[in-house]
């Protein structure tokens, strides 16, 4: 069967999933079968792995095997701190030095799916913390397993007490954003696994993906723009000059809503609470305003496109809130989208087809071969 090219494949759809359903037009998001407002705000991050594995929530002693399972597997094989001490030392972006780190967490584990799905998630928060610690001349900590995987990454990053508020906030975070349908990365990710591929280099494939700006790499220099626009006045003027220029204000707009994006509500109220008790209230105020004008001005610049605010912006807000450094924002994000990223696999494995579609060739044809070079080779 032929269909029609799309640029951007936008609107073909190219997988079935029972993960997450993402309904642009209502605003709506299920992460298997809750709406992201109902989940997210509750669940333990563990809670969400099990139910996008499994198909359903674990019951206590299910919680409590899978808890344990991953904290036993936090430790890092010895040339993969090797390596994230170089890349700090090199002054590497944090989500090179994750790539590099997980393409090497295969060294001493055995391979099966499963292993490496659960590998990874448990091992993210390890690499992020080293990269960072060792980025800022600190020594990576010693793994525990007596915290929960969203307390043990909080510890990776900062170490000492970790704060229930803190680790709340940080919870609702992973779990608003642990899985979107068939974007970028988890494109990326099912597409290397559909070859019979394994899940460390589809995982590695989709870091890559999520590193860009148009995806994952968008909340820092949303938080840029609060910060340059600084005070409310200077909003409206600050952000006609970036339209000026033909740049596009990060945190806004999505390919697949054409309402609001439902995950910036969950996170802008998790950060409503946040910000009431701790964190800077005038930035919050400060990035409300700024999302207001926002709004407003590329409502008049770019009528009938439906820019709203996407899932972004609050994590840029809410990330900065709890302490997380901005060079930290989009390794936090795959922290979090692992979890997606390898049950999307494993769902790959289980009922999917090698994804290959096809091209359509523009450039010339009947062109004859002379070759510029003096001998045979
Ligand atoms: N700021 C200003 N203009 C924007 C915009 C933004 N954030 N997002 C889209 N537009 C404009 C484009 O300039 C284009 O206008 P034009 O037709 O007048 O040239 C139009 O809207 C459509 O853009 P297009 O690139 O086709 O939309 P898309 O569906 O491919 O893009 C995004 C989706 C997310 C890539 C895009 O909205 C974007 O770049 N947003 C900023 C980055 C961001 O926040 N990414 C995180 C996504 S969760």
């Amino acid at each position: 069967m032929r269909t029609e090219k799309q640029s951007g494949l936008e609107g073909v759809v190219a997988a079935s999933t029972r993960l997450s359903r993402v309904d642009g037009e209502a605003g709506q998001l299920i992460l298997a079968g809750y709406a992201v407002e109902e989940i997210a705000p509750r669940a333990r991050f563990e809670e969400m792995v099990h139910l996008l594995w499994y198909g359903r929530l674990p019951d206590a002693g299910e919680l409590k095997k899978l808890t344990a399972d991953l904290s036993s597997r936090r430790g890092l094989p010895v040339p993969t701190l090797a390596l994230l001490r170089e890349a700090a030392q090199n002054s590497l972006p944090a989500m090179d030095a994750l790539r590099m780190a997980v393409g090497t967490l295969r060294l001493g584990r055995p391979e099966s799916p499963e292993e490496d799905a659960r590998t990874l998630i448990a091992s993210f928060p390890t690499i992020v913390g080293a990269f960072w610690r060792l980025r800022n001349s600190l020594e990576p900590l010693q793994p525990r397993r007596d915290l929960t995987h969203v307390e043990y990454c909080l510890y990776q990053i900062f170490g000492g007490e970790v704060g229930k508020q803190r680790a709340r906030g940080l919870a609702t975070y992973l779990n608003t954003v642990c899985d979107h349908g068939l974007n970028a990365s988890t494109f990326a990710a099912r597409v290397i696994v559909s070859t019979h591929s394994d899940l460390i280099s589809a995982v590695t494939g989709a870091i890559g993906a999520l590193k860009g700006p148009l995806h994952g790499g968008a909340p820092g220099p949303a938080l840029d723009m609060v910060f340059e626009i600084g005070t409310p006045e200077r909003a409206e003027e600050v952000i006609l000059s970036k339209l000026a220029r033909g740049e596009r204000l990060m945190g806004f707009g999505h390919r697949i809503y054409r309402a609001r994006d439902p995950r910036a509500d969950v996170l802008a109220a998790e950060a409503e609470r946040f910000y009431a008790t701790a964190g800077d209230r005038d930035l919050y105020a400060l990035a409300r305003g700024v999302e207001r004008v926002a709004l407003r001005v590329l409502a008049e610049r770019k009528p009938g496109r439906r820019l709203d605010t996407n899932v972004e912006f609050y994590t840029a807000l809410l990330l900065h809130g709890l302490g997380i450094p901005k060079e930290l924002f989009t390794s936090t994000f795959a922290i979090a989208r692992v979890a997606g990223w390898t049950a999307h696999c494993l769902e790959q494995l289980r009922d999917g087809r090698l994804i290959r579609p096809e091209s359509e060739y523009i450039g010339p044809v009947g062109l004859r071969f002379e070759s510029s070079a003096a001998g045979p080779n």
